[in-house]
């Protein structure tokens, strides 16, 4: 991996072609809500399946979430484990992946925990209207792309790949899962079910409404189906990238 070390404003997206693999990974209540609608986060995994999630993270070149995730969870997306941080070092990459999100409005926390926890590139796609704003923004903390307007996700996973990033996480939220399904650019797709029910339509679903490339008339392929203690996982097969046994 040859990722950019770049920590200032970048120019306009590439043009280089194809794509990394898109895993994208998800976890829900039983009735298929990702978050409650308090301000607070709401846990839907369990250790064990956290410690899954970490390796899944440090097998990946990088992890993207949308600006929403940022601004509603806060979250660090770096590999936890010291143990993983060291084997990815031992293989001479960096500790954890890049981070990578989107965003049209910029409108971004410097301080918020995607940019200021650990030492991992950032790169944010943003739409042309907002790069200016959110390139003096995010000055030495990140690396802001023109993305085009509108932002097109195909075009930021093209810019990645002529990064260098092979394999990528994409951990939501409704909205950027939406987007990459619907616009068939997921290989897996990683289903957590959580043994409970949030029963608040307040509260936002996996994805909303859309035009899936599976529905009734052609179903996913299920690669893998997982105990991990009071959770379960589906590993859906949602390109023939995606190999079946494969953690
Ligand atoms: N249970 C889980 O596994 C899980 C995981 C992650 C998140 N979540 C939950 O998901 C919720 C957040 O989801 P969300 O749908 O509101 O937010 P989101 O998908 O994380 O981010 C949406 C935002 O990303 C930017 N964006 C996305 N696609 C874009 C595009 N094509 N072009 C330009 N900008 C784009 C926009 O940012 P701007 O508004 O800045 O323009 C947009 O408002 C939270 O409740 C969070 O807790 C749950």
């Amino acid at each position: 991996m040859g990722v950019v070390p770049a920590r200032t404003a970048d120019t306009a997206v590439g043009a280089s072609t194809g794509r990394p693999y898109v895993l994208l990974s998800c976890a829900t209540s039983i009735d298929g809500y990702i978050d409650d609608a308090t301000e607070q986060r709401l846990l839907l995994s369990n250790a064990e399946d956290m410690d899954r999630i970490d390796a899944v993270r440090a097998g990946c070149d990088a992890i993207l979430v949308g600006a929403g995730t940022i601004r509603a969870d806060d979250p660090r997306l770096v590999v936890r484990s010291a143990r993983l941080r060291a084997a990815r070092q031992a293989a001479g990459l960096p500790p954890s992946p890049v981070k990578v999100t989107l965003t049209a409005r910029g409108l971004l926390d410097p301080t918020a925990r995607f940019f200021t926890v650990g030492d991992a590139d950032k790169i944010v796609y943003c739409a042309t209207a907002a790069v200016d704003k959110t390139t003096a923004l995010l000055a030495g903390l990140a690396t802001v792309v023109d993305a085009g307007d509108p932002l097109d996700p195909a075009r930021a996973l093209a810019d990645l790949a002529g990064r260098g990033v092979g394999r990528l996480m994409v951990e939501g939220g409704a909205s950027v899962h939406a987007q990459f399904l619907t616009a068939g650019l997921a290989d897996e797709l990683h289903l957590v079910v959580a043994p409970f029910f949030v029963g608040d339509r307040r509260a936002p679903r996996f994805v909303g409404d859309g035009a899936f490339p599976w529905h009734p008339g052609r179903r996913a392929r299920i690669a893998e189906v997982r105990q991990i203690g009071d959770v379960v996982l589906v590993r859906y097969a949602l390109s023939e990238r995606c190999a079946d046994g494969r953690p």
